[in-house]
């Protein structure tokens, strides 16, 4: 490693940062993290924290997992790449997939399609939505209907369904024919309605109402989140999901369920659709299925779509679709060790058990702060904290006091992860008891410098 005087000076210099505008990266240089242990990293002068972020909803089982790192290492040495485009495969992927099979079998999806990450298992699922129609003799299908406040990742189909301006704007114009339906997010919506069964219902509505005035017949698939995540983890009442489940079954609409960070336990279930009982039509996956180790991600698909595609007889079932990394062996060996790894700790359990003792704890901080204007939780470990500088108008916390929060919460113990007026909290689900008072801790000494 080149000594820190030097990363230091050419931090952010020759290099953009995603997510963030150059300059400020340059006027504001980021923390330079150069080692991770357990929930914990450390950065380049020796400053160690909890990482209340989780890498970034993915280190799911800490920065220790020694048999995902001996998976890779050992793949490396045996098969380091070969491609499973049509004609060859390898081991690891035809392994991996009974594997994910078994497990996503009570969500109903029994085959895998292999990608690299979370974008690329959104555009495969948004791709093949559209390709099951044409198979059905439906080509008038090819429209997405999604949530606003969704994120769905950033390439040209993702950001078309994501739900937030900033993700969007810049990058116009985006795929045609795709439609946002009113989020079930109580603390902000068009209808006044704080009420979350309510709210539920009414946003249903502005769905069915959305479908009749588009014409079903021209719609191809819905994609949501079981819980959105990146938009401040908004929480849908329980009758949300299984309700557009029934509406898409209605009308022929395809449902998928992007859980590339709800799926592998973060909502305290094995999955966002389990946790709310419903079984999708596609399920993107990501992140956490190799614990963040090595970049990888399985579109899961339903048996009655693998069907559609298995038994076409007009050619049309064809894909055209895939990646050079789709099925890469190291990620699969990784995906392999670390489900086995993600079984054996039984994750979900500690995920609701930390995540209702985070929750509770970021109650106990809205009594205390008034600019903590909406709590954000329930289910598992992922929470957020919505920032007003008045409550009762709901106005926005300004950016320097959320960089200040952000900064006191560092030096006391916690990285935290502020997006806008949201501070999310989505840490490692091998989390103690200690580690969640410790982010607590430190958030309340970040809310009492404001
Ligand atoms: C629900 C959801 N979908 C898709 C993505 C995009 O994943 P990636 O950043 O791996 O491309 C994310 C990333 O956070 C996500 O949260």
């Amino acid at each position: 490693m080149k000594d820190s005087n030097f990363l230091k000076e050419k931090n952010a210099r020759s290099l953009w940062h995603p997510m963030a505008h150059p300059a400020d990266c340059q006027n504001n240089p980021p923390t330079i993290v150069t080692g991770a242990q357990g929930v914990r990293i450390t950065d380049i002068d020796g400053h160690e924290v909890v990482d209340g972020v989780g890498g970034l909803w993915n280190v799911n089982l800490g920065f220790s997992s020694q048999p995902i790192k001996d998976a890779i290492a050992a793949q490396l040495d045996q098969l380091p790449y070969y491609s499973i485009f049509r004609g060859t495969t390898n081991d690891q992927v035809i392994e991996l997939a009974e594997e994910l099979r078994e497990f996503f079998e009570p969500d109903g999806l029994t085959r895998a399609f292999y990608t690299s990450g979370g974008s690329d298992s959104v555009e495969t699922a948004l791709r093949l939505a559209r390709q099951y129609h044409k198979i059905k003799g439906e080509p008038g299908r090819v429209k997405f209907l999604s949530l606003k406040k969704g994120y769905h990742g950033t390439h040209m189909g993702g950001a078309s369904v994501n739900g937030n301006a900033n993700f969007r704007t810049q990058y116009e114009p985006l795929l045609p024919g795709c439609y946002h339906i009113p989020a079930p997010y109580t603390y902000r919506n068009p209808f006044n309605e704080t009420d979350p069964e309510k709210l539920a219902q009414l946003c249903l509505q502005a769905m069915e109402d959305e479908i009749a005035f588009q014409g079903a017949g021209t719609i191809a698939a819905m994609i949501m989140e079981p819980i959105l995540g990146a938009g401040g983890v908004i929480v849908p009442h329980e009758s949300f999901m299984p309700g557009v489940r029934a509406i898409c079954d209605k009308h022929g609409i395809l449902l998928i369920a992007d859980e590339v960070i709800t799926a592998f336990g973060r909502t305290g279930s094995w999955s966002g659709s389990r946790l709310w009982g419903v079984k999708p039509d596609f399920m993107s996956t990501a992140k956490a299925i190799t614990n963040g180790y090595f970049p990888f991600g399985a579109v899961m698909i339903a048996e009655h779509v693998a069907e559609t595609f298995e038994k076409d007889e007009t050619g049309k079932a064809a894909i055209g679709h895939g990646y050079t990394y789709s099925g890469h062996p190291v990620g699969a060996a990784a995906a392999l060790a670390c489900l086995k790894e993600t079984k054996r700790l039984n994750v979900p359990e500690n995920a609701a058990a930390r995540g209702a003792e985070l929750y509770a704890g970021l109650q106990s901080l809205g009594a205390e702060f008034d600019v903590i204007g909406d709590i954000r939780g329930g289910h598992g470990l992922m929470c957020a904290l919505e920032l007003v500088s008045d409550r009762d108008t709901k106005a926005s916390i300004d950016k320097a006091s959320t960089a200040t929060l952000q900064e006191v919460a560092y030096q006391n113990g916690a990285m935290v992860r502020i997006s806008g007026p949201n501070v999310i909290l989505s840490p490692p689900l091998i989390l103690t008891s200690e580690d969640v008072q410790l982010i607590l801790g430190a958030l309340k000494a970040g809310f009492s410098a404001l």
